[in-house]
């Protein structure tokens, strides 16, 4: 059985190194998981005043995350927390009322970041934001990349040996996590 990812990048910035780890995770993963973007850049801030008429872009995040299996969040920590701009596409996601994209779908979440303590942070705020939208997540293995320059090249290619086994076994978990998921809580049932 094949398994469709979809995977936010948490940074909106043109060089994000979190866009290059996605990169990465896409190319190492296991070769029957596929893998779309599910862009967040051209959200407007949400309001529940759109609540009752949803704009595009809001409906384009929900049938996004609709249509795949999974929900793979590769995000930066920005101020000891995750970006602004995913907690709004979040929010957008869980919403209108009733209607939350994240109920029963499951998800990872990975980052990296210059500093030591690679999105620790900022991971455990968004396990916090995904539990309340009842989102099943991998608990474990953890993923805290400190991220040197070259240590994976901008095609995605991870230039360390340990740590694309570290990357690749992520990805196994991950793909083991969504088949543990899917088998109690079908895509029907969601
Ligand atoms: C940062 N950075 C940062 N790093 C970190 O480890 N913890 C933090 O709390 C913060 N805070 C922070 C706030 C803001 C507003 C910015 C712009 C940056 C540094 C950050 O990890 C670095 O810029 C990465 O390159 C961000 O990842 P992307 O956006 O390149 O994927």
């Amino acid at each position: 059985t094949r398994y469709t990812v979809g995977y936010i990048v948490g940074s909106l910035a043109t060089a994000s190194i979190n866009r290059t780890l996605a990169k990465a995770l896409v190319r190492i993963a296991p070769p029957d998981l596929d893998f779309v973007e599910i862009p967040i850049k051209d959200l407007p801030l949400y309001s529940y005043d759109y609540d009752v008429d949803y704009p595009a872009e809001g409906r384009a995040l929900k049938d996004a995350i609709a249509a795949v299996d999974a929900v793979l969040f590769v995000t930066p920590e920005y101020n000891r927390s995750i970006p602004g701009a995913l907690k709004n596409a979040i929010d957008w996601a869980s919403r209108p009322w009733g209607d939350n994209s994240f109920a029963h779908k499951p998800a990872a979440v990975i980052g990296a970041s210059p500093g030591a303590i690679g999105t620790a942070v900022a991971q455990q705020n968004l396990r916090s934001v995904l539990s309340y939208c009842n989102s099943p997540q991998m608990n474990a293995p953890e993923a805290y990349i400190q991220f040197k320059p070259g240590l994976i090249t901008d095609a995605g290619e991870v230039t360390d040996a340990g740590t694309a086994r570290f990357l690749h076994n992520f990805m196994e978990e991950f793909r083991a996590f969504i088949v543990r998921v899917l088998t109690v809580l079908p895509r029907s049932a969601t």
